[in-house]
C-alpha cells in the first residue's frame, strides 16, 4: 500500500488507532477523522497525519469535511468506517435508538455514499467497514443489531454498483465479533486481542475481501446464529 492514501473516519477508538500507526508503518499517507481530535495529538506526531474533526450525526457536514479531506490528500484509496454508537437497555428507551441510528445508520451511510462518489470520480478505492457479527440476527440491543444489518446490506449496494460501473472499487465488510478491550480480564475464549483484530482486519483488506469474520472463527458462531431456531435463540439470558 506505499504511496498511497488512506482515511480512517472514527479515529479515536483504540481499534482505529492502531490501525493507524500499522498504515503508517507501511508507508500509507493518513487523514483521520475523530469526533474529538484533541485526543489524538500523540498519534498525529507519529503518524503525520491529517486530522479532521467530525461530527457523524451531522450528514452535511460530515459529508463536506470528508470531501475536503480527500482533496487535501489528493485522492484516497482506503476509506476505513469505523463508527459506532451501541448501548443496551431493557426499558428499550427512544432515545437510545435514535442515537445508534443517527451514528450507525445515518451517519455511517453519509460518509460511505460521499467515499463511493469520490471513489467513482477516481475510478479506483475501497471502503472497509466495521460492521458485528451483531447484523446477521435480532438481538437484545434492537437498534445496534438492526443499525449493523443496515450497514452490511448497503455495502453489499455499493458493491452492487461498483460492478455496474465496472469500476475497481473494492467494499470490504469487516464483520466483528467481539473485541478484547480488557486485555485478558474476564473475558471469554471468543475475545480477540487488539492485535489480532488488526492484523485480520489489514489483510482481508489487502486482499480485496467482500465479507469477512473477524476473528476467523466469528464465521461459525455467524452459521450457528442464523440456523437456531427462534425458539432456542431468543433463550438468551441478559446481563
Ligand atoms: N468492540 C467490540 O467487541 C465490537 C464487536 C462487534 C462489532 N464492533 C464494531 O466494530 C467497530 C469498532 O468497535 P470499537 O469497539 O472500536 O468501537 P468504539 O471504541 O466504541 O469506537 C467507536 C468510534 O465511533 C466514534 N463515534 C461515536 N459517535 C460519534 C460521532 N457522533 N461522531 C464521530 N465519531 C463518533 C467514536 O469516537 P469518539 O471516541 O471520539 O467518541 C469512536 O472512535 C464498531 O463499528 C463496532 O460496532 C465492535
Amino acid at each position: 500500500m506505499s504511496n498511497l492514501s488512506a482515511i480512517i473516519v472514527g479515529a479515536n477508538s483504540a481499534l482505529s488507532q492502531q490501525l493507524a500507526l500499522q498504515l503508517h508503518q507501511q508507508g500509507v499517507k493518513l487523514g483521520l477523522m475523530a469526533a474529538d481530535p484533541s485526543g489524538l495529538t500523540k498519534l498525529q506526531q507519529q503518524t503525520d497525519c491529517r486530522l479532521v474533526e467530525l461530527d457523524i450525526r451531522n450528514a452535511e457536514q460530515c459529508q463536506q469535511a470528508f470531501n475536503q479531506l480527500w482533496q487535501d490528500l489528493d485522492g484516497v484509496a482506503l476509506v476505513v468506517i469505523n463508527t459506532a454508537a451501541n448501548g443496551l437497555d431493557l426499558e428499550l428507551p427512544w432515545q437510545l435508538d435514535q442515537a445508534i441510528i443517527d451514528v450507525n445508520v445515518q451517519g455511517f451511510a453519509a460518509i460511505a455514499n460521499a467515499a463511493f462518489k469520490q471513489m467513482e470520480q477516481q475510478k479506483f478505492g475501497q471502503i472497509g467497514c466495521f460492521t458485528s457479527i451483531a447484523g446477521e440476527r435480532g438481538g437484545p440491543q434492537t437498534a445496534f443489531h438492526a443499525s449493523k444489518a443496515f450497514q452490511q446490506n448497503y455495502l453489499q449496494g455499493l458493491r452492487l454498483h461498483a460492478q455496474r460501473l465496472k469500476l475497481p472499487i473494492i467494499i470490504t465488510d469487516l464483520r466483528l465479533g467481539y473485541l478484547d478491550k480488557m486485555h485478558g480480564r474476564g473475558k471469554g475464549i471468543w475475545a480477540a486481542s487488539l492485535d489480532k483484530v488488526v492484523k485480520q482486519s489489514l489483510k482481508a483488506l489487502r486482499r480485496g475481501k467482500h465479507t469477512v469474520y473477524v476473528t476467523k472463527r466469528w464465521r461459525i458462531a455467524a452459521l450457528m446464529s442464523k440456523v437456531l431456531p427462534e425458539f432456542i435463540y431468543n433463550r438468551r439470558r441478559y446481563k
